[in-house]
Parts: C-alpha cells; structure tokens; sequence
C-alpha cells in the first residue's frame, strides 16, 4: 500500500449526490479508505443521472466518487443494519448528507453512533444547521444558494435579466464538502487529543455564506454609507438599502470587468477579465497606447476614475479589438496587469498546464474503459494523489464483508437479502 498522509483512517461513505461524495472523495485521495455505502440495485441516484453512455455510471457519479470502494447494504433491513454497526465498530468517521432525521430514522441516531463507538467521529452535511428555522428542509445546490446570499448579489442589478441569478460553481454542494473535510481532520486530531469522536456538521447555507463574506461587508458599509463606491450604480444611480448585484464588478476594492475580445461576435467566451489596480495605473496606460491618461487629473486616481470608470472599460475594448483573448493577456501579463481569458470547459479540458499539474486527470474506469475527471486541487511536495476510477455499483461487497469477519455462506446470505 502506497504511504499517504491518511492512510489508515477508515470512512463510512453514506454519501449521495455531490456534498458529501466530493468530500469523501477528497479524504480518498489522500489516502483514506472510503467504503460507499449503496442502496442495493440502484446506488447513489447519481449514477444514472444524465448518462452520456446508456446502463453505464454516468459521469456525475464517477467524477464524485474516485478511489472509493462501493459495499451494496439495505440498510433498512436487520441484516444491512448489522453490517453498518460492524461498520461503525471498526471505522474512524461516517459521513453523511441524507435528508433532515434520515440516519436517525434508520436506527443511528449520534448516541446509538456514541454507544456502537465512542471514537466515531459522525459528519453530516444538512441544508440548515440544528435549531434553524428550516431545519427540516431538503436542500440542493441552488436552493442552498438562495438561501446562503449568494443568488440575491450575483448577476445583472437592470434589464431583463436583472433577477438574482446562480452561480454554476458548486458554492452549495461541492463547497460544503470541502468545509465539512476541514471539519473532519480537525475532528480526527482533537481525537488524537481527547480519545473521542465527535459530531461535525456543515449546512449549506452556512458553508455559502462563508464564501459571501465580501457581500455581507458590503452590506455592512452600504447601512453605514448609503452607497459602495466600487459597484457599477456608483455615483449615477441610486442604492437601495440593500447590496445590488453589481455585474461583472470586481469584489474588492480594485474596479474589474468582463471586457469583449477579437471575435465576441461568435465566440461565446471570446472575452477577459481585465482589472484595474489603483497603484498599477500607469502600466494600464502603457499597455493600451493611452500614456496622456498618466497625468491627466481626469484619469490619475482610484477616485478620479470611478465616475467613468465604465467609458474607461470601453477604451480599452476598442484596444481589444483586434487581439484575441491568449494574444491580450500575453500583452498586459508582461505589464503586471491582473487578468485571465475567460475559459470554457472545452479550452481547460485540453489546457497542456492543467493536465501537467495533475488538476484534469484521465482515469480508468471498468466500463467506460477511461474517463477525464478533476484532479486534486491541493499540491503538496510530499504527496501526488494518484485518482483512481470510481467502484461499480456493489464491487467491494464481499471484499468489505470478508474484512468484517463474515463467510462466504453468510455473504451470500447477504446478497440474497439484498436483492429481496
Ligand atoms: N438502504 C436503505 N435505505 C437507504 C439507503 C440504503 N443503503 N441509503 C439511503 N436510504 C434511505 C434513507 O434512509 C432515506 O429514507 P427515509 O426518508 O425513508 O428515511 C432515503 O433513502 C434518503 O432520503 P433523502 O436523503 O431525503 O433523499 P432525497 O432524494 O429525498 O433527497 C437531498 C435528496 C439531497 C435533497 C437530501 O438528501 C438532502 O437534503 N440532503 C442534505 C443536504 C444535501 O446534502 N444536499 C445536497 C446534495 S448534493
């Protein structure tokens, strides 16, 4: 077995869909041993979601789930239900995202997890947190959007499309996921600390918020303020009392836009993100052929610019007009500028750089023969996750039920109460 930082741990994989599976999927990676534990005959539903080759994993499930193992157990069943407490016994975590009283419905609630085994550290991924007025609702990614500020500042504050608009990040599934794997290595080493496990938790609406923090301060300045000098209404239209959703416009206190590039007119991302640092102006001037606009007082500071700070914008991509978006950042990257073409999926599946890395990786998989998935993000010095395909549905059953101490008649006991 390959040395990896958390060989070793041992994880009860009750994930489905994306929250959970991404984060147990990172833990694999690293080295846990993640056991999915599957609904018999039809496994995590994202298995046959959106397919793209008919009565094979779809890709929703095997980019969610590489380097698990897959165990198949009706645990609504007694036989299922005494496996998970094998289980449970003999693991360090189990994660789960079930709807709201689902795992308690099933018989483990957090002390029957605390009686089977005090170490166990339980983490769970829930639309809301405990006590929330929503406590009960069933949560997926957009509503979790809604919910966690995100949707109500995002998109187009006039026009037709002026309504709150998504994100197509994974701010609520994916994002939570990423939280709740902090959560349970930070639960892992205060075990190693007290002797106990724990019970984590991360909603989803918390874990958006989170990543919203720039908008609740901005909120905060606009009750203060009355306006935000950096978002697009500043200075000719008026603020509500509320943060609008501010375009394209950079977060922070350095003004950005999406700005059109050499043949917008039938690329749908022939464009780039261009950002106008306050303390780089002169590099901007040099690099558009506006050298004039480094004295001109109308243009010298932050302050000076900001009324027309769109008209600016426009100069510029007059200047982008002839230059794609690679040619236009390989000119403003040698002035410091910060900027980046605006990338589609088919650009950064086949980016030389990103499968160098290790970030888009091409894996094996049983049926498909191979599939392109995401790889790790994290880089270490020491560590080189190696992804491996994600399981068929039910491929490590007997593997696991052999490691619990089961015989082959008593597996295929199990197999037989599987498919009844
Ligand atoms: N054997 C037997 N039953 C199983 C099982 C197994 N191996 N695995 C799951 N089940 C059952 C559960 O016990 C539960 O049954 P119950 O409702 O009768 O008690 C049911 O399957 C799962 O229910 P639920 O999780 O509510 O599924 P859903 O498809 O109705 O809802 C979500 C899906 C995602 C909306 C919901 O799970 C949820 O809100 N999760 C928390 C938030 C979250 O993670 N959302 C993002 C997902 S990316």
């Amino acid at each position: 077995m390959s040395n990896k930082p958390l060989n070793g741990i041992k994880i009860i994989d009750f994930t489905h869909v994306q929250a959970g599976p991404a984060c147990t999927q990172m833990l694999a990676w690293f080295g846990a041993d993640v056991i999915k534990v599957e609904r018999p005959g039809a496994g995590d539903v994202t298995r046959s979601q959106l397919r793209d080759i008919p009565d094979v994993d779809a890709l929703y499930f095997t980019m969610l789930n590489s380097n698990k193992r897959s165990l198949t157990l009706d645990t609504k069943k007694p036989e299922g239900k005494a496996v998970l407490e094998k289980l449970i016994k003999e693991c360090d975590v189990l994660v789960e995202n079930f709807g709201p009283g689902a795992l308690d419905r099933m018989g483990f609630t957090w002390e029957r997890i605390q009686e089977l085994n005090p170490k166990m550290i339980l983490a769970s991924v829930k639309g809301f947190s405990d006590g929330h007025h929503y406590e009960d609702l069933k949560v997926y990614e957009n509503v979790a959007q809604c919910a966690g500020g995100a949707a109500s500042t995002t998109g187009w504050w006039k026009g037709e499309q002026s309504g709150p608009m998504i994100s197509s990040a994974a701010l609520g599934d994916s994002n939570t996921g990423m939280h709740l794997a902090i959560g349970i290595l930070t639960a892992y080493i205060g075990r190693q600390q007290t002797g106990k496990g724990q019970k984590v938790a991360v909603a989803m609406q918390d874990a958006v918020l989170n990543l919203c923090r720039v908008k609740m301060r901005d909120q905060l300045r606009l009750d203060k303020l009355g306006y935000l000098e950096e978002y697009p209404q500043y200075p000719h239209e008026t603020f509500s009392d509320v943060v609008p959703r501010g375009g394209n416009a950079g977060g922070g206190g350095q003004p950005g836009w999406i700005l059109k590039c050499k043949g917008w007119e039938t690329d749908p991302n022939a464009y780039i993100y261009f950002t106008v640092q306050g303390h780089a102006w002169a590099p901007i001037c040099d690099a558009i052929g506006k050298p004039e606009w480094k004295t001109d007082p109308l243009y010298m500071t932050p302050k000076a610019r900001q009324p027309h700070i769109m008209d600016i914008f426009g100069t510029i991509e007059t200047w982008l007009q002839d230059k794609t978006k690679f040619e236009a950042v390989d000119i403003l990257r040698k002035f410091d500028i910060p900027c980046a073409p605006v990338q589609s999926m088919k650009e950064l599946l086949n980016d030389p750089s990103l499968r160098a890395s290790g970030s888009i990786v091409d894996v094996p998989h049983k049926e498909r023969g191979s599939y392109v998935t995401v790889g790790s993000p994290i880089k270490f010095s020491d560590l080189k996750p190696e992804i491996t395909g994600s399981p068929l549905l039910g491929e490590h059953t007997d593997e696991v039920l052999a490691e619990l101490g089961y015989t082959k008649d008593q597996i295929a006991a199990m197999h037989t109460a599987n498919a009844v």
